[in-house]
């Protein structure tokens, strides 16, 4: 390092845009301390023999109206040389067919992307020039820092034509995207944006960045206008940060197979939050780019690139493309709707317990999932039997682009669904609950199943997996199975497969009941059922999250223990099955305040069916009440944890005997365990 760098006390290198990126998402604090050690004002040793490597470079550059272009110049590989830590020589003949090389002039600002696509790695540099030839000039390096590997595709390079020798083909400008323009970016899994913004100091910052996907990614509104998924990344937020300031883009795309380029300027948004976000799983952000200027340079580089097999970026598998975006976003147009699914494959899990691998069957995508949420399904089991409705939860990842529910044979729906055959049909609405785990989270989690309570906790794992080769950090984990007997046991396979890839980050521990002829620490580690013995004498100290899910009493009881620890309420996720739900003991010791149910008849209007009924002091829930009155109500859980029952209340109010755990919205009842609140008039009306 040199020794002056290592005098001075490195500046925050960031500027308004990007810090309120960064704000936005709590993380400027932590960016300040990374920025100020990460971005340098020289180029470390590494970095100076990066650059000779290469033979080809990005570069972003302004023009005199203020457009900013992205280009990528190539040549053999030494035409960039750095004689010192402060300046990059680059030898590059003048390019006039290049929209960027009139931002490349004496005292301009650019920026710069070194980039190996056969390795993945890459360095960013932004600078001023200093010409005085036509041949090249020297970049006095102000930003350098190096930049993370994802996203990227793996490529290999090789020259077709002497690199200085021009193009055979004249470049074609234009104001809007023509069909060879969208081909280019239809099938694109990478390209690059250039931006910039003028600083208080008076210097010009320009940055030119990588954008990687999978093919496709971009997508082409047909007004020309791209949307672009911005995934995961430094949390730097140099190129969308310039645009919070400056809106100018200039976007570069490559056809990696013929040499073509598309060089476009305009203008972009930044959009932080909507339901397409949502839709592009993996994406964090979007934003819009508008072209203005677009310039298609048929043959402009000298290079080809032959992808290599398997070269996919990682990074990849957690994300979507455009058209599967748009699947989404139609599937959750239709989430209050019963839609029909085939079975797609059966897999026995375990003695009692059958996977069914569910397929839309009406052409339309699978509404994105969070993991630990449950499928609420409709099926007839007989002729002149009326349809049941439950919810089983998804024992897949949102990742795994499929639903799968696994489910124990015990009742009438679940007998039924064990009988179903590849090709038989159900019908299934948009997944639910709020049982849900953030993968991403830095805090340990410990995840308890327990029998079928199993299936939230896989999905969960398997979510937690995804995200750590997202993130390339794995949250730590501490995962409990309790089963009867390795027989009755589901998953074995697939969660020691997740273990072995969180490589020490998630261990596991199996609790069998009845382990028989079972051999300890071999086929479990635990005999008996997991209680909070187990638990202390297991987990080291720490700060954890908690997420159970098992049969009632067992939920309950692991809950009460480790409230009675002084683990606060909220680090405790749980869902119980069976018909009791689970009584929470908010933190700050007292329970939240509930309307009293109230205490005299009330005349209860089911307004859809035109049907009323008076519901007494003492008597079950609303939904007890419609049946009684030969209503058929949709529900699932019964105990107010999966939210099927949710019923408009048009007039009056309901209350709870405890709190359930499915949100309830504003304006709406869980009937299944709601009952008419203390009211002046004595009237409910629900829609029913
Ligand atoms: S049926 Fe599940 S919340 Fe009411």
């Amino acid at each position: 390092m040199p020794d002056n760098a290592q005098q001075k006390k490195p500046d925050s290198p960031w500027h308004e845009g990007e810090l309120a990126i960064q704000r936005s998402l709590g993380v400027a604090e932590r960016m300040d301390a990374t920025g100020r050690n990460f971005v340098r004002s020289f180029m470390p040793e590494q970095h100076q023999q990066f650059f000779p490597m290469l033979p080809f470079a990005m570069f972003g550059a302004v023009d005199a109206s203020g457009d900013v272009w992205a280009t990528m110049r190539a040549a053999a590989p030494g035409f960039m040389q750095a004689p010192d830590a402060w300046n990059l020589d680059i030898r590059l003949p003048r390019d006039r067919d290049d929209p960027a090389d009139a931002g490349m002039e004496d005292a301009h600002s650019i920026g710069m992307l070194g980039i190996q696509l056969e390795t993945r790695r890459r360095n960013r540099l932004n600078g001023a020039i200093r010409r005085d030839a036509d041949d090249g000039f020297t970049l006095r390096v102000r930003q350098s820092f190096g930049n993370c590997p994802q996203y990227i595709q793996l490529r290999q390079f090789a020259f077709v034509r002497d690199p200085h020798q021009p193009a055979s083909v004249r470049p074609v400008h234009g104001r809007v995207l023509d069909a060879r323009a969208r081909a280019i970016i239809a099938k694109a899994d990478t390209f690059f944006v250039a931006s910039y913004v003028d600083r208080d100091s008076g210097e010009r910052q320009v940055d030119v960045s990588h954008r990687g996907g999978k093919a496709g990614f971009v997508q082409i509104g047909e007004d020309g206008v791209l949307t672009i998924p911005d995934f995961s990344g430094n949390l730097f937020f140099n190129t969308l940060g310039n645009f919070m300031v400056n809106p100018r883009a200039g976007l570069l795309f490559v056809d990696f197979a013929t040499g073509d380029m598309l060089q476009m300027t305009g203008s972009a948004e930044v959009i932080l939050s909507s339901p397409e976000v949502a839709a592009f799983q993996g994406a964090e952000r979007l934003w819009r780019f508008r072209p203005e200027k677009v310039i298609y340079r048929e043959d402009g580089l000298p290079l080809r690139w032959a992808f290599e097999e398997g070269g996919w970026s990682p990074s990849l598998n957690s994300t979507v493309d455009c058209d599967q975006a748009k699947v989404r976003l139609e599937a959750a147009a239709l989430a209050d709707a019963w839609r029909p699914f085939r079975i797609a494959r059966v897999e026995d899990e375990s003695t009692t317990i059958r996977s069914l691998y569910l397929a839309p069957d009406d052409g339309v995508g699978l509404m994105a999932h969070q993991a630990g949420q449950h499928l609420p399904i409709r099926i007839n089991v007989g002729d002149g039997e009326r349809p049941l409705v439950r919810s089983y939860t998804l024992s897949s990842a949102p990742t795994d682009g499929l639903y799968r529910i696994s489910v124990k044979k015990d009742g009438v729906a679940s007998r039924h669904l064990h009988g179903l055959k590849p090709g038989d049909r159900i019908e299934a609405r948009a997944p639910a609950g709020s049982f849900t785990i953030d993968g991403t989270e830095r805090r340990p989690a410990v995840l308890i199943g327990a029998g079928v309570g199993i299936t939230p906790i896989l999905a969960m794992l398997k979510h937690i997996v995804a995200e750590s080769r997202r993130k390339r950090r794995t949250r730590p984990t501490w995962v409990f199975q309790a089963a009867r007997s390795p027989e009755e046991r589901a998953f074995d396979r697939e969660i020691a497969d997740l273990v072995a890839e969180g490589e020490g980050n998630i261990r596991l521990v199996r609790a069998l009941s009845q382990p028989a002829t079972a051999i300890e620490s071999q086929d479990y580690d635990i005999a008996g059922r997991i209680d909070l013995i187990h638990l202390k004498a297991t987990l080291p100290f720490d700060d954890y999250d908690f997420y159970l899910c098992g049969p009632a009493a067992f939920t309950q009881s692991l809950y009460d223990g480790l409230r009675a620890l002084n683990i606060a309420d909220a680090r405790i996720h749980a869902e119980a099955f069976g018909l009791s739900s689970l009584t929470r003991r908010p933190d700050g010791g007292s329970a939240p305040v509930m309307v009293p149910a109230a205490n005299a008849p009330v005349h209860v209007v089911f307004a859809k069916s035109s049907k009323e009924a008076r519901w007494q002091p003492g008597e079950g829930t609303l939904l007890d009440l419609a049946e009684a009155r030969g209503l058929n109500p949709e529900y699932g859980c019964r105990n107010g944890s999966c939210g099927t029952c949710r019923t408009p209340v048009l007039e009056g109010r309901v209350t709870y005997p405890s709190q359930p755990s499915f949100p309830v919205g504003e304006g709406e009842a869980l009937i299944c365990c709601a009952v008419p609140a203390e009211s002046e008039t004595g009237k409910l009306h629900l829609s029913l």
